[in-house]
């Protein structure tokens, strides 16, 4: 069974599984980072909550993240600046650079590895967009540099470096936070009405609910399904392979990124729309081979990220007409910085009170042509003809060889070679004949 460097070494808070009737305030379903987060800030504002989780706790995504946390994401000021403005890159900067500060203040209390370190992303065939990132984060007020040879063992056209971010341990810090919240563990919610939601084991009923549950599986609100897919990476950890000056990636979504832990180099990459083929950890291991030939291999995980049709997330109310229930999903790989905003967001508009940035991230409607390329590839994989279909929506599921699981092209649900549920946004499992 394949592992994460985190879930190897830390031992998580266990909390009971709901039973009976409960009544909160605010309800949270979804114990990853953005969930817990967001029971962390309700709690320290006095606010009455309850997280249920339907595994356990930071047993979803959260242990599978390469835990970068920076605000630089790929190649994102550039495009943000042209294609929304800069009021709107402005204020997603400023968001992140925020959520940056809060891991910083909250980690020097938390032994959670929090390292200051610089971010870079690298293109190995574009100086010019790269140069575009510097100039466009540099008009924003960010001291952004163009690096020329960033200390990488192959030839680059360069990389925009962003100062003083960080990465960190994520389950070290989850299990701190965790320790003293109101969770219920291994309670899976199968249903939800506008002020309760059902698992087989009780009902909680609450004034507003927030889904924090990685891809937002409510079908009927906010047609997450059309503005969503899900993106599945590869990671290999190593020794041997000396130090690195920073967290690095490719500004190809497909290319390699790189990050240190203890005495390991993470290496990320093989990406591929869930449900296709991609290159995979066989990809990882050629890179290693080829750049670092002494290295042993320690650990080997996959993770999987949504991703937003225009690179922000979406934060804020599930869908114009639900007031009382909220999501935050389509971090783009960005999950780190991302959550913390959600929280922040979360917590400010659960009291009524405004939050800066809420309106970056709140419902806005997507161009059609990102709409219909989405929408393409779920029709085309509804109508492909085979007996083991996804219960989401119906669209032919793919045999992941590498993972020996059945993943779904259309918004990235996986099952067990059995059919058993592992991602949503799937709510049961498939009938694998
Ligand atoms: Fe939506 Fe499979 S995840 S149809």
């Amino acid at each position: 069974m394949k592992k994460s460097v985190w879930s190897d070494s830390v031992r998580l808070p266990e909390f009971d599984k709901l039973s009976g009737d409960k009544r909160t305030d605010v309800l949270i379903i979804g114990g990853g980072i953005c969930g817990l987060l967001t029971a962390y800030f309700l709690g320290q504002s006095g606010i009455d909550y309850i997280l249920v989780e339907g595994s356990r706790i930071g047993s979803g995504i959260t242990k599978n993240t390469t835990a970068k946390i920076t605000s630089l994401h790929g190649l994102i000021y550039d495009k943000l600046i042209r294609k929304s403005g800069r009021e709107k890159a402005q204020m997603y900067l400023e968001a992140n650079q925020s959520a940056l500060c809060e891991y910083e203040r909250l980690c020097k209390s938390i032994d959670c590895d929090f390292e200051k370190k610089p971010a870079y992303t690298y293109s190995l065939t574009d100086r010019k967009e790269i140069e575009n990132e510097v100039k466009a984060a540099v008009s924003l007020g960010f001291p952004a540099e163009f690096v020329e040879n960033p200390k990488l063992p192959f030839q680059t056209q360069g990389a925009v470096r962003f100062p003083n971010q960080a990465q960190f341990n994520p389950l070290k810090f989850i299990a701190e936070i965790a320790k003293n919240l109101n969770v219920y563990e291994n309670t899976f919610i199968r249903d939800i009405t506008p002020d309760a939601a059902i698992a087989d084991s009780g009902k909680i009923t609450a004034k507003k609910i927030i889904v924090t549950t990685h891809f937002p599986f409510i079908n009927k609100h906010g047609g997450y399904f059309l503005k969503l897919y899900q993106h599945r990476s590869y990671v290999s950890a190593y020794s041997g392979c000396g130090n690195l000056d920073g967290m690095y990636v490719d500004e190809n979504l497909k290319g390699i990124s790189l990050r240190t832990y203890d005495d390991l180099l993470l290496i990320g990459g093989g990406s591929h729309r869930t449900g296709k083929h991609g290159g995979g950890w066989e990809e990882l291991s050629s890179f290693a081979n080829k750049y670092y030939p002494q290295a042993k291999l320690k650990y080997q995980w996959a993770t999987q990220d949504c991703m937003s049709l225009d690179s922000v997330p979406y934060i804020g109310q599930y869908s114009k007409r639900t007031p009382n229930l909220y999501t935050a999903s389509g971090f783009n790989k960005w999950g780190m910085t991302s959550s913390m905003a959600a929280a922040k967001i979360f917590c400010d508009m659960v009291q009524g009170k405004r939050n800066e940035f809420e309106h970056i991230f709140g419902s806005r409607s997507m161009a059609k042509p990102q709409l219909l390329a989405n929408g393409f590839e779920a029709a085309a994989n509804l109508l492909t003809p085979t007996a083991r279909r996804c219960p989401h929506l119906g669209c032919a599921l793919k045999w992941n060889k590498a993972e020996h699981t059945w993943d779904c092209p259309c918004h990235g649900s996986r099952f067990e070679e059995n059919g058993k549920l592992i991602d949503n946004p799937a709510t049961g499992d498939a009938n694998i004949k």
